[in-house]
């Protein structure tokens, strides 16, 4: 009983299911559903596109964030930490531990850039507010965009007001800081959605909307396609960034951990295309084009909402929805390197407030990529990388690189390392489909993406 209360009121644990899962869709849902999956969508032509990604999801992501979500739980630590207490218990090399660094750095570089963009919602929610789309014109929306991101002064201010409100949360700890602000901001994300989904509904292109997402046409499809949706799959679930191992060593033990991750998947996916279908019927109704790219939210977007009626609180809605979204991502990232020094005796805020310093300043080279160093390209001396800014080079490392070697790693060391004994005390009966997926077929398709990128 005494053991029972103090489980149920430890603040360094979710005090629920309900918790966890708010908390890893909050990781899960941000920018890369709102903002970068529509665009992506768009790009590469709709309906068969989404089928790949959604089957991306279900083979590769899938059973690797349950693998994630179990190695944290198994031990308890930070991801640096469980995979050095978990190879041990296995028996395995101290080696194994590389992969929580690699995980922990791979969330800390996302961090430091993923702020600077998140940062882009603050402005556009102060415009929408003051009414500022209203009529707005093209190229007029392009200029607007243009200008914010030529001026390093305000991206920096609004990178500053997104990491400081990531360090606040994370200052306050699991039970008292993630799960408090987290378990409100995620229905109110929920909320927003359906509202502006529910708009979307009434613009009369709803239909072509519904089309575009879902009606595949393969011969739209590229190889190329194919890489971006496997690679999405992984940012989109936070995976080999320590974000899941991290929220999993939260968990309670009697929480089912493959259905809960189905859930989390389910939802994540779920908001994906629920942001499909509330832009694209909004972009069609106003004879705007799907395919415009990264600018499709900030560019776009913003021309629609200056000519609908009430388009000045719908608009506000949505780029408050876009930041509550980066936020608990954010949140997330910073959590992998928290917990680690938090393990070593560092306390959570200082712990927060240093980790957050850092990347913050690594987030002002991103700022800079985008402006005054946009020319700066270190590594142009390679082909591969030829007119890349820093800024693109933190992207290509971590999608292309990091992030894939993390997912693989982590498949073989669950899949090959460890006793399937011992995943199947955490999984259950679902342990025999989830084990050949993970043994087999993720290392596999993760193997392809690699080489594929890597060509
Ligand atoms: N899943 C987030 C998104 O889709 O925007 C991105 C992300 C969050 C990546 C947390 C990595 C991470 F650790």
């Amino acid at each position: 009983m005494a053991e029972n209360q103090q489980q149920a009121g430890n603040p360094a644990q979710w005090s629920s299911r309900f918790a966890f899962i708010m908390a890893a869709v909050g990781s899960a849902v941000g920018l890369g559903n709102i903002w970068k999956f529509p665009y992506i969508v768009g790009e590469n032509g709709g309906g068969a596109f989404v089928l790949v990604y959604l089957a991306c999801i279900a083979v590769i992501g899938l059973p690797i964030m349950i693998a994630e979500v179990m190695l944290g739980r198994r031990a308890g630590h930070s991801p640096i930490g469980t995979m050095a207490a978990v190879a041990r218990a296995e028996g395995r090399s101290r080696g194994w531990q590389g992969v929580g660094i690699m995980v922990t750095l791979t969330a800390f570089i996302i961090l430091s850039f993923y702020s600077v963009i998140a940062g882009w919602t603050l402005p556009y929610i102060l415009r929408a507010v003051g009414g500022g789309f209203s009529g707005i014109a093209a190229e007029e929306s392009g200029a607007l965009f243009d200008g914010l991101l030529a001026s390093p002064g305000q991206l920096l201010l609004w990178h500053t007001v997104v990491m400081g409100l990531t360090v606040l949360v994370s200052a306050g700890g699991v039970r008292h800081g993630l799960e408090r602000v987290i378990t409100k901001l995620m229905p109110a994300l929920f909320v927003l959605l359906l509202i502006l989904v529910g708009y979307a509904m009434t613009s009369g292109h709803f239909g072509e909307a519904v089309t575009f997402l879902f009606k595949p046409d393969f011969s739209a499809l590229t190889a190329e396609a194919v890489l971006v949706a496997l690679g999405h799959a992984f940012f989109t679930l936070s995976l080999a960034s320590g974000a899941m191992m991290a929220y999993g060593a939260y968990l309670k033990k009697e929480v089912p951990i493959v259905r809960t991750s189905i859930t989390v998947a389910l939802l994540d996916t779920g908001v994906a295309l629920l942001a499909g279908l509330a832009i694209f019927p909004i972009v069609f109704a106003y004879g705007l084009a799907p395919g415009e790219g990264p600018g499709l939210i900030f560019v776009t977007l913003p021309v629609a909402f200056g000519q609908m009626p009430g388009g000045s609180f719908f608009a506000t809605l949505f780029f408050v929805l876009l930041l509550f979204a980066a936020w608990t991502s954010s949140i997330s990232m910073l959590e992998s390197l928290v917990s680690y020094l938090n393990e070593k005796g560092v306390s959570r805020v200082k712990a927060a407030v240093g980790g957050g310093l850092v990347a913050w300043l690594v987030g002002i080279t991103t700022v800079l990529s985008l402006n005054d160093w946009s020319g700066f390209a270190p590594l142009g001396m390679f082909e591969r990388f030829e007119g890349k800014t820093l800024f693109d080079l933190y992207d290509y490392l971590t999608a292309n690189i990091m992030m894939p070697l993390g997912a693989l790693l982590t498949a073989i060391f669950v899949g090959w390392k460890m006793k399937p004994e011992h995943s199947a005390v955490e999984l259950g009966r679902w342990h025999r489909l989830w084990f050949p997926v993970v043994r087999y077929l993720s290392p596999i398709a993760v193997l392809i993406v690699f080489y594929f990128n890597l060509r």
